[in-house]
């Protein structure tokens, strides 16, 4: 395995307003001046422009928490990718299982939106995940392989561009964490997947998320195939948000 720089995400969710996100990102700023992990924050799209000026001269990165498989058009409702450029986007979380579970997003349609991301500079962070009933009928690994194929057969030419972030259903926002043996048992099929595709899969950042916090975000990070973590709750409160960026920083 080669050492690359991990990267903590944000996923703030449906969640948000203008004086809050502005103390938010001014904390999270002001404290990882000295990270040595990547930062960034995926905010809903109206707060864009906003996290942008907020996040300007910092070394924070500023993520979209999904992206319409179109470049435009009439689709009510969607945000495309050449939008999210223009509001400086490095990131989108494309598959996240709030947007499989609610939104009936397809694995090929999640497949789209990578390549709809990609083809405008924006990196896909590809979420992949079981439910806990896949777990317990032992489906974990037929089902995050599934849903990673469909990406690598869409994407194949360019899939070390992409970062996969593995979330287990049972484990987002409910408390319950994967154990870092659970984990990095996953995060490693992903990654004799992705070196089936390409030669590069060690650049490939594999996310870790699913109740990661300031107090088990160490154990996680510290396994060989999981390089960075995507973080909900935790990512709301900047002093947690920011125990999980020194964290990666180790
Ligand atoms: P929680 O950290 O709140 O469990 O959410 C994880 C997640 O879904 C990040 O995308």
């Amino acid at each position: 395995m080669t050492q690359k720089r991990k990267l903590i995400a944000g996923n703030w969710k449906m969640n948000g307003a203008l004086q809050a996100n502005d103390a938010l990102v001014r904390a999270v700023v002001a404290g990882m001046q000295d990270a040595a992990c990547e930062v960034a924050v995926c905010v809903p799209a109206p707060y864009l422009a906003q996290v942008q000026m907020l996040k300007s001269g910092s070394k924070l990165e500023l993520g979209a928490q999904d992206v319409s498989q179109h470049a435009s058009g009439a689709y009510t409702g969607e945000v495309s990718a050449p939008m999210l450029r223009e509001f400086g986007v490095r990131y989108a979380i494309v598959g996240h299982s709030e947007r499989r579970q609610y939104h009936g997003e397809t694995d090929a349609l999640v497949a789209e939106k990578a390549r709809a991301a990609l083809a405008h500079g924006i990196t896909p962070i590809a979420c992949v995940g079981e439910t806990l009933a896949e777990r317990e009928a032992g489906q974990t690994e037929e089902v995050v392989k599934r849903q990673l194929a469909a990406v690598i057969h869409v994407n194949g030419h360019c899939i070390s561009e992409i970062v996969v972030a593995y979330e287990p259903v049972w484990a987002i926002g409910t408390g319950r964490t994967a154990t870092p043996e659970q984990a990095q048992q996953v995060h490693a099929l992903l990654r004799k997947q992705l070196a089936a595709a390409t030669a590069q899969a060690d650049r490939v950042r594999i996310l870790h998320g699913g109740s990661m916090n300031a107090a088990n975000a160490a154990s996680l990070l510290a396994q060989p195939d999981i390089d960075g973590g995507l973080i909900g709750g935790a990512s709301l409160k900047a002093p947690d948000f920011l125990q999980i960026i020194a964290a990666g920083s180790r």
